[in-house]
């Protein structure tokens, strides 16, 4: 459902001025202080919008609120541009009436950002499709490209439009925009030559040196540095929060956007350069033979540069500086200039460059957006013009801006009452005549043809003779003297001569927003805006097609000789165009208004904006406005909203609506004279009257909204209470369904519980009655066994008894027999006889006892350990020592079957086990080794027959060793041999001798206690043999060739034993040196044999595996 809302609901403040009460300027201002202070930044009059200034972004410009004011009337919501934006394009969409949108006020205020939210509204709403975004689009970028031009930085605005701007858009039937057509008015273009302090000039100069990229500024011949420009103010020549280079990039990105070419920019960006390069021409004078200074160029660097920037000669421009050249009827004068001159002549090129720069790029725009369709457009026009000004010194330009909103405000006047009439007329109310102030004559003093001030200054531009500003001001004087709006001191009706707030050289003029005083200087120069024909000329001359275009004056084929109009004479003519335009169109104000001077959000002063109140007629907009009748309603909103007010009307009204509010206003009993029925809408006079209406319906809608609360309530708790009940019904049926349930489960567990039990006690008895059975069976087998058993062991006992009985009988009876044999035989018994039975008995058992044992003898081997048990314990000596001779006799037995050699085999392991056993580890392993003694088989082999031959005794241990290199403790091969006397070494391949030692020479052998072989041979100190020192070898038998070492030594006679050491650490004598060899358990180097190694002098060390 469409919710119906209206301007009048949540009001701060009022919001529409009309329904102001009192109405006094000072109830205005509060009002819109308050409304400021509440972020509500538009106020209505009417359908006038106030605009304030935020001076800070609001969140009510977006898309959320273009949908929400999209198709709703204008006092449904609360104020917004979007309520205007909307009804103007609706009523161009839906009515045909061309729309045209006024915004005005002072610098600041915030025109141009209106206007944007306008246009962005419109784009926002009307169609869209591929085409139509593409015209939106180049509509809304024609913006910062004019901006960047036409904009620049002043003390009230650091983004102010130093331009008039009006733009036609262009809509066909369906409001698609097809195009526009954008207009400029009057560029502030003394800027360009000078700014006043604080302010800067265009941001395009800026932008460029900012924004352009190196290649750019070297192809415009321009530095980047503001300082090296004369026509750049440097005070402010950054904008905070302004970035300039960013600003350039949209520039270019914008003008891309609407159309122009590469080129084009190209060349746009060279004037620009050139104007820049033009403020850096300097001057100089020259004096002249007729006396008269002549200005020259003082440093032609930077014209060179222009000159080629733009392709002009330069001798035609350095000339252009320095003569004027005037025609009149076929006659050419020329003359020189003065420096003076000629920096006037500069500026005013400048200025001129500038300007044409600025038409031309706004001629291009609208070739660019240019509506194509030929069919009839439907046309909403967006002025964005200068508002009033009045500052400290007013100028030419204050007074044609002025001027400008003069008109603005006639039309302003014109269009509301006309409207408003047209609006009684319509509603066939009658008219009354309403009284305010008309400014046409204000008007007609600025512009009137004949004694207009415009029309005068003309006259005088054109007069010939000495002209000034002074005969212009005379001519006022004397003209206009009578007129009520125009102040002088020197008037000819002589009311102002003792005014000393009106100087000698100004006038003052009342406008209709108050008097601005303006100085006559520079009106004349300014009017004529004059540029000297050869500069014109010059730059006709240019190389640059851009150029030619804008100068076309400077065409020698098109010489005219006539003046060109004066400033005020276009600016007069194009006001009137587009007054007339505008009267065409059914206007939509917005009156911007700005809170400061500071620019900034949040503060409100009164005395600033009670000014710009003032001047822009908005209290006169308001009488105008409630002069007949201060609001009005269409009937059907209007019932709609009161129609709780009366009986007969509430909540429904079948009839016509118009009966209704006439019922509803009888009702009230308002006078009648508050109020007029128009055709479709009701008139009220007075504020008050809505205001009661408001009242009264504020307080029905408590009431109302009292009653809807009591019905609903109610509705609310009988819906509840049912709900509950429903809720009862069906909890208490589920919980009767889980009682039943309940009680129906214990019924079934205490049947089955009874049932177990009965069964339980009836399976009980049966069981009991088996079980009885079964012991009754049990027990009659029992006793019938116990009967069997009592008769069979009574039947065993008889037997037994009976048994014992006949035993003992036989041993009475032989008892008997013996005492009956002793008692005959005692007297053929010897006394001693039990000794011999003892002997005897003894003799037997002996007996027994060793024909047992030659039965159970062991076997003959002396490791057998078996031998017979003795059968009684008084044997016991006797078995160990016959089991003891039984052992040495076997042994002897076994020894007995030896031979000589054999045995001399076995006294030599005897001796090996006394010499080595558990002291070197490699004894163990040897004990089953057969100590072979010849190892070489030196007899048989051919190789050794000499070496057996030079050993004439026999040889009792042949083999090889190694011996041990006392350098490096490396081995070399050796047959060791060992004969009764002595021990050889002999070379292993060819058998020959190298040491022969008799055994007395040998004191003692050295072995380790590890699993190595490595034995030391030490001989006597000062034998013959010990000359080369001692001996270190190594054998794979060296246990069998230390014992029979050791036997041999002790074999011999008149010898001491060879002395055995075994340590891990012993000195062996080498020649002259003694060296300790010692024995270290290591790892395994090269295999599982020892390895020997020289450390140093003094010390061979043997790395043993570990076992
Ligand atoms: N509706 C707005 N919301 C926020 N800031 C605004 C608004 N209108 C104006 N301003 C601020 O005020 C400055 C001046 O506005 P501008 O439209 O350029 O003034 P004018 O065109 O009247 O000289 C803007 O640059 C902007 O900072
Ligand atoms: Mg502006």
């Amino acid at each position: 459902m469409e919710v119906k809302t209206s301007l009048l609901d949540n009001m701060i403040g009022v919001g529409d001025m009309v329904l102001l009460e009192p109405l006094s300027e000072e109830s205005f201002i509060e009002n819109l202080r308050n409304r400021f202070d509440h972020n509500e930044i538009y106020t209505y009059i009417g359908s006038v919008v106030i605009s304030m200034n935020p001076y800070r972004s609001l969140p009510i410009f977006t898309p959320e609120k273009v949908e929400e004011y999209r198709n709703r009337n204008f006092y449904e919501l609360s104020p917004h541009i979007y309520a205007l934006a909307d009804e103007a394009y609706r009523s161009l969409r839906d009515q045909d009436k061309d729309q045209c949108i006024l915004i005005t006020g002072e610098s600041g205020a915030g025109k141009t950002e209106a206007s944007k939210l306008v246009m962005s509204y419109v784009a926002a709403v009307c169609g869209k499709g591929q085409e139509v975004n593409k015209v939106k689009e180049q509509l809304l970028q024609s913006n910062p490209v004019l901006e960047a031009f036409g904009n620049a930085k002043t003390v009230r605005n650091d983004n102010s439009s130093r331009f008039g701007k009006y733009m036609d858009i262009e809509f066909d039937f369906k409001g698609d925009p097809l195009g526009g057509v954008i207009s400029n008015y009057l560029l502030e273009k003394s800027r360009v030559v000078k700014q006043p302090r604080g302010e800067r000039n265009f941001h395009i100069f800026y932008q460029l040196l900012s924004g352009a990229s190196d290649d750019t500024l070297k192809k415009l011949k321009l530095d980047r540095d503001f300082s090296k420009y004369n026509y750049l103010s440097l005070d402010s020549a950054s904008v905070t929060g302004l970035d300039d280079a960013a600003c350039f990039r949209t520039v270019r990105n914008a003008m891309q956007i609407v159309g122009f070419m590469e080129d084009e920019v190209q060349s746009v960006l060279e004037l620009v350069a050139a104007v820049l390069k033009l403020g850096n021409i300097e001057f100089k004078p020259e004096s002249r033979v007729n006396g008269f200074d002549e200005s020259r160029v003082k440093d032609k660097n930077d014209l060179k540069e222009m000159c080629e920037l733009l392709g002009i000669e330069q001798s035609v421009l350095e000339r252009a500086f320095s003569y004027r050249t005037v025609e009149a009827k076929m006659e050419k004068v020329s003359t020189t200039l003065n420096v003076s001159q000629a920096y006037y002549a500069r500026d005013a090129l400048a200025k001129n460059l500038y300007s044409r720069l600025f038409s031309w790029l706004v001629t291009r725009i609208n070739e660019s957006i240019k509506a194509q369709a030929k069919t009839r457009h439907k046309v909403m026009g967006v002025l964005d013009i200068y508002g009033f000004e009045i500052f400290e010194e007013n100028s030419f330009e204050q007074f044609i801006i002025n001027y400008c909103n003069e008109k603005l405000q006639q039309i302003f006047i014109e269009l509301t009452l006309r409207e408003e009439q047209e609006e009684y007329i319509r509603e066939d109310i009658e008219w009354t005549n309403i009284e305010y102030f008309n400014n046409a004559v204000i008007c007609d003093l600025i512009e009137n043809n004949q004694n207009g001030i415009l029309a005068m200054l003309d006259e005088e531009c054109l007069r010939p003779g000495t002209v000034t500003d002074d005969t212009f001001l005379d001519k006022l004087n004397t003209i206009c003297a009578e007129h009520q709006h125009f102040e002088s001191r020197l008037s000819k009706n002589s009311k102002f001569l003792t005014d000393h707030s009106l100087p000698h050289s100004c006038f003052r003029i009342q406008h209709y927003a108050g008097k601005v005083l303006y100085r006559v200087e520079g009106f004349v120069d300014k009017n004529n805006d004059l540029l000297y024909r050869d500069l014109s000329q010059a730059m006709y001359k240019a190389n640059h097609s851009l150029m030619k275009q804008i100068f076309p004056e400077g065409n020698p084929a098109k010489v005219n000789l006539k003046r060109p109009p004066t400033a005020g004479f276009q600016f007069k003519a194009s006001v009137g165009t587009l007054m007339r335009n505008l009267l065409t169109k059914n206007p939509n104000y917005i009156r911007c208004i700005k809170p400061n001077d500071k620019k900034a959000a949040h503060i409100f002063t009164d005395t600033l904006v009670c000014h710009q109140v003032r001047y822009l007629g908005l209290m006169e907009n308001v009488r105008v406005r409630r002069a007949g009748y201060a609001f009005r309603q269409m009937y059907e909103p209007c019932l709609e909203r009161y129609k709780m007010l009366c009986k007969q009307t509430w909540p429904h009204w079948r009839g016509p609506t118009r009966e209704g509010v006439e019922v509803l206003m009888t009702d009230l009993q308002i006078s009648t004279e508050e109020f007029a029925y128009g055709r479709s809408k009701i008139f009220i006079r007075n504020p008050r009257t809505l205001f009661f209406l408001e009242e009264k319906r504020r307080g029905c809608l408590e009431n109302l909204a009292a009653l809807i609360q009591k019905i609903y309530r109610g509705w609310k708790c009988r819906k509840h209470f049912l709900l509950l009940k429903k809720s009862q019904v069906v909890v208490a049926a589920w919980y009767r369904r889980y009682a039943q349930q309940k009680k129906y489960q214990k019924i079934k567990s205490s049947t089955i519980v009874m049932q177990s039990f009965i069964r339980g006690w009836k399976a009980r008895k049966i069981l009991r009655e088996l079980k009885y059975q079964k012991r009754c069976k049990e027990a009659v087998t029992t006793i019938a066994a116990y009967w069997h058993g009592t008769q069979a062991r009574r039947e065993l006992r008889r037997l037994k008894e009976e048994a014992r009985r006949k035993h003992a009988i036989a041993v009475i009876w032989a008892y008997w027999l013996g005492l009956k044999v002793r008692r005959e035989y005692r007297k053929f018994f010897r006394a001693h006889a039990g000794r011999k039975i003892y002997d005897f008995t003894i003799q037997r058992i002996m007996q027994k006892y060793f024909l047992n044992l030659k039965k159970t003898m062991p076997s003959m081997s002396p490791i057998d350990k078996k031998w017979p048990a003795r059968p009684y314990q008084f044997m016991e000596g006797a078995n160990t020592e016959l089991r003891r001779i039984f052992y040495l006799w076997r042994c002897k037995k076994y020894r007995s079957q030896f031979t000589e050699d054999k045995k001399a085999v076995y006294e030599e392991k005897l001796e090996a086990s006394e010499i080595f056993k558990d002291k070197k580890a490699l004894y163990p392993s040897s004990v089953s080794q057969p100590f072979k003694g010849d190892y070489v088989e030196i007899n048989k082999n051919p190789k050794y027959q000499k070496l057996n031959s030079a050993v004439e005794e026999k040889v009792l241990l042949a083999d090889v060793v190694n011996k041990i290199n006392r350098a490096n403790g490396k081995g070399s091969s050796r047959i060791f041999l060992l004969t009764k006397n002595n021990f050889v070494l002999a070379d292993q391949k060819t058998g020959q001798v190298k040491a022969s030692v008799p055994l007395p020479d040998l004191t003692s052998v050295s072995v380790s206690t590890q699993n190595d072989g490595f034995f030391a041979l030490k001989l006597k100190e000062g034998s013959a043999s010990a000359a080369k020192g001692d001996f270190l070898l190594s054998s794979d038998h060296l246990i069998e060739i230390i014992t029979k070492l050791h036997r041999a030594g002790t074999a011999m006679a008149d010898r001491e034993q060879i002395n055995i050491n075994i340590s891990d650490e012993f000195l062996v004598q080498f020649k002259q040196d003694k060296v300790c060899v010692k024995f270290v358990q290591g790892g395994p180097k090269n295999g599982n044999s020892a390895a020997c190694k020289r450390k140093n002098n003094r010390l061979l060390e043997v790395s043993v595996p570990s076992p």
